[in-house]
Parts: C-alpha cells; structure tokens; sequence
C-alpha cells in the first residue's frame, strides 16, 4: 500500500488509486515526455528553466505546453514536503485514444501525471563511482526528454550488471555524448569539459548550472567534443544529473582515471555547488 498523494489530471489522488488506461499513449506507444525538477526543502530548483525544457520536449513531439509556469507551480505545490530533499517527476503523454494508430489521434487531451519523492542520500558522491563505455545506440532525438527510455535503459542495465553505476555512451564517430541518465563532464588537460548541446544529449539543468558556476568561479572550463582515446587521458570524469548531483567517476572500463581518487577540480564544484543551492534556500 502506498497512500502517498499524486497527482492525476486535476485531481490528487492516493497512488494506489492513480489510474491511466492501458489505451493511454504512453503505455501504447511511450509516446510522451516527461521532467524531473529538484525541489529542496520546498524550494524548486531552477524551476523556469525545468517549464522551459519540458515546453522544448512537447514541441518536439508537436505538443503544447498545457500550463504557464504558475500553473506548474500551483499543481506541483501540494505533493511537496518542505522538510524534505525532493524531486518532482512530470509525464506529459499524447492521451487515450479511441483504437491503436500510430498516426497522433485528433483532440485527445493529455494525460498529466506527477508526483513528488525523497531524494536518497547517493553512496558513490564521496567516494566516486565506477563506469563503462558504451555504444549510444539511442534515436537522433535525445534532446527530447521522452519518456519511452528503453534504449537508456539497457545501457544502464549493463553497467549496473557490470557492477558500475553508470554506463558513458560514445557515438557513431567516436566521441562521447553523455550518460544513461546524466551528462558528462571531464578534466582534460586541466580544462573542464563538457560536450556542446545537440540532439544527441538531454541538454542537462545541472550541466547548465555548472558551466555557469564554473565561469562565475574562475575554473577553465568549456563546451568541447571528447573522444573516447581523450577520455581515456581525463584526470577527472563527472557524471551530472538532477537526482545525483555531481558524481565523480574513479574508474571506467576497469581502469583507474588518474589516481582512482576523487580530484580536487570535483571537491572544488562541489562545495561550490552545494553553497549555491544553499544560497537559493
Ligand atoms: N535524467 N541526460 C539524460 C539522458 C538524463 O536522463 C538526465 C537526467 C540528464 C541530466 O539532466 P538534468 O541535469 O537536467 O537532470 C542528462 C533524470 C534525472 C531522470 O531521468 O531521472
């Protein structure tokens, strides 16, 4: 039993009582898009930019935003906790329509879902993670924060399978893009790296956040694509996200990166990082 309040098409509902048709879209066909915005100590973090992203995400699916950023706000504003480190999960899907087409139905409304969770405390923020490469074998759209995930889901199956935490995914020409479900940051050359927003990775809210504290805080840092053989060189690697901040990586495809110690470039933005989320509270 979980008596935890959701919300549900206008209504707020227990969980257990949340209930979609299978007709829906997104159990169909994953055809929807969906956010996941922090929310400390009642405090959404970075609230416009999550609205605009998730607008970007419905255009390109050829939806549109159902609400103003108020609206989110009011919705969102009865699942939180003000004592609690949160998150709320959004999912937009293209509705229940009458019989199975591929083709979009015409007038359907959306089916909008969200609810709000504890984010856990994550073991490896201290002590670094572990991660492999992988092949990106996802679809040309991952600037799209869609919700059929399959793809990402494999990747990181086969790292949590290989005992790592995340799996990094290298494109077609050899270079990186970003993680199952994070993007990916490297110190190359004592140069803090990040690879240049495209349609092969979720332009990421915490990525944004760092590039900015990065300049605002005099670490060298930039937009650049990384090769997996400058990968291999990196004296850092993060893997960032909103659920897990930012994650150091000790150690990818069973070797150690650098020391296979935690560097002093991630003990520097993070306690840069952890004072501005303080100063936002
Ligand atoms: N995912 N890239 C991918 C593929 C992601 O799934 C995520 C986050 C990110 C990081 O984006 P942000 O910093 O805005 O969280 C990058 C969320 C947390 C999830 O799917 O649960």
């Amino acid at each position: 039993m979980n008596n935890k309040t959701v919300y549900l098409n206008g209504q707020y509902v227990p969980l257990d009582e949340a209930k979609v048709s299978v007709m829906d879209r997104g159990f169909l066909f994953g055809d929807g898009v969906y956010e996941v915005i922090p929310c400390y100590l009642g405090q959404l973090f970075h609230f416009q930019a999550h609205v605009d992203r998730l607008t970007a995400s419905l255009a390109g699916i050829r939806m549109a935003n159902p609400y103003s950023t108020e609206q989110w706000l009011d919705i969102f504003k009865p699942l939180m906790d003000v004592s609690e480190n949160q998150y709320i999960y959004v999912q937009i899907t293209r509705g229940v329509a009458p019989k199975r087409d591929h083709a979009f139905p015409e007038k359907t409304p959306p089916t909008i879902f969200a609810m709000c969770n504890n984010i856990l405390p994550f073991a490896g923020l201290e002590t670094g993670v572990k991660a492999i490469t992988l092949d990106d074998s996802r679809w040309q759209f991952c600037n799209i924060k869609a919700i059929a995930l399959l793809a990402h889901l494999l990747h990181r199956q086969d790292a949590v399978e290989k005992d790592c935490a995340e799996a990094i995914l290298i494109n077609r020409d050899g270079f990186v893009t970003e993680g199952a479900a994070s993007n990916l940051f490297a110190v190359i050359d004592g140069v803090l790296l990040t690879p240049p927003k495209s349609n092969q990775i979720l332009a990421g809210i915490t990525r944004d956040v760092i590039l900015e504290l990065a300049a605002k805080n005099n670490i060298a840092c930039r937009e650049a694509n990384i090769s997996l053989a400058e990968l291999k060189t990196a004296s850092e690697i993060w893997v960032t996200s909103s659920t897990r901040e930012i994650i150091p990586v000790v150690e990818l495809d069973g070797v150690a990166v650098a020391d296979g110690k935690v560097g002093a470039v991630w003990h520097a933005m993070n306690s840069i990082f952890q004072a501005y989320k303080q100063s936002l509270l």
